[in-house]
């Protein structure tokens, strides 16, 4: 053999070894859970398949996605959800009426609730006619889409407005809306296809974005990451926090003006995979729902009824940038699966998951 071929192979070994010591390392096989719960949690009743993402209001109103169903979901994973007969929903809870529970709220307008599996939250409140909207991500049969709803409180309800979809919406995770008509989103994997998004995890390509709708243009304005996931915007709406899943990190940017350029200030590695990223809407500070150990989440994505582990991190923000972390859960699995988020509010906290239940905390060690 050539020394410029050995040379050329041996290269390529040390690519591939590099790669797969990448891909265990981030499955986290060495990762063990101690299990700790910041004070009495319990399961809200009738929450039994996910509760992906929450968006509260500063009034304590908080609004779950419910039902997720991806485009890129196994076989198998689809039997499970039709079997035990789970459908895309958003339930409502009031942080200041936490006896009450969560309540599925009805969907009202021409909509197809069949074709509903959401994903990402957020919400917009008009100042001067007091109304809210909730923006949710939908995964639907044949393509994704943004769905805007206006909460209808007497009836408890959301009144469907509008469908936004479009090319720059393909795959998309999680949203964060900045006025009544334009908001940030992600798409995480550049392509629905089952295979393709396999391929595209497997070999890590940074391939997901940060788009942005100011009401009349869609346009891409950030890209080049591994799986973008969750949004969220600071209470001001002038830092957009998101989330990474593999090799989780927290990225910070500053938002230029009202438009939807961005500029990069802070990254913090979490040695997790970061979910949703939530801002507390009494403090401002920062709450990430995560999947420490990644292997475990991917056997839970494929059949819910095996267990995974849970974590949720709590940072606090000083102008924008996050410090002082602390690990306000963690759960190996015995209780909650594949946490995706969490939602403070007061000593009350939320922590919502892919496709397991929706748990209810109160917070003593804060
Ligand atoms: C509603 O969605 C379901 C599931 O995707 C689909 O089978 C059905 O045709 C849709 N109904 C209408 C009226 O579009």
């Amino acid at each position: 053999m050539g020394i410029y071929l050995k040379i050329v192979l041996s290269s390529l070994l040390l690519v591939v070894l590099q790669h797969m010591a990448r891909l265990i390392y981030t499955c986290g096989f060495h990762k063990h859970i101690y299990n700790h719960q910041p004070g009495p949690c319990k399961y809200l009743d009738g929450v039994d398949f996910g509760s992906e993402d929450i968006a509260t209001l500063p009034d304590g109103k908080a609004f779950i996605t419910s039902g997720l169903l991806m485009p890129s979901a196994s076989t198998l994973f689809r039997q499970l959800y039709a079997d035990r007969g789970a459908k895309g929903q958003i339930f409502f809870f009031d942080f200041k009426a936490p006896g009450s529970g969560a309540i599925p709220l009805t969907i009202q307008g021409d909509f197809n609730t069949s074709d509903f599996h959401p994903h990402g939250i957020d919400y917009w409140k008009d100042k001067t006619s007091g109304k809210v909207f909730i923006f949710v991500v939908n995964h639907r049969r044949k393509f994704d889409a943004v769905e805007k709803f206006e909460f209808v409180p007497t009836a408890k309800a959301l009144k469907h407005v509008h469908s936004y979809v479009d090319q720059a919406i393909y795959f998309i995770n999680d949203v964060a809306v900045t006025g009544e008509n334009s908001f940030y989103f992600t798409n995480f994997l550049s392509s629905r296809s089952q295979i393709w998004g396999a391929f595209e995890i497997y070999l890590m390509l940074p391939l997901g974005s940060i788009s942005y709708f100011d009401g009349s243009y869609y346009e891409t304005v950030e890209e080049g990451y591994l799986m973008p996931n969750g949004l969220a915007l600071s209470l001001d709406k002038t830092y957009l926090y998101m989330a990474t899943s593999i090799n989780g990190a927290i990225k910070v940017f500053k938002r230029q003006g009202n438009a939807g350029q961005l500029i990069f200030v802070q990254e913090v590695k979490l040695y997790t995979s970061a979910d949703n990223p939530t801002i507390n809407p009494l403090t401002g500070h920062l709450l990430v729902g995560a999947q420490p150990i990644l292997f475990k989440t991917a056997h839970t994505l494929e059949d819910p009824h095996l267990p995974s582990a849970s974590q949720v991190l709590h940072f606090e923000l000083t102008d924008g940038i996050l410090s002082k972390t602390t690990e306000l859960y963690a759960n190996d699995g015995s209780v909650l699966y594949s946490s995706t988020v969490a939602s403070l509010y007061g000593n009350q906290m939320l922590i919502g998951t892919i496709n397991q239940k929706l748990l209810f905390c109160e917070v003593r060690t804060m």
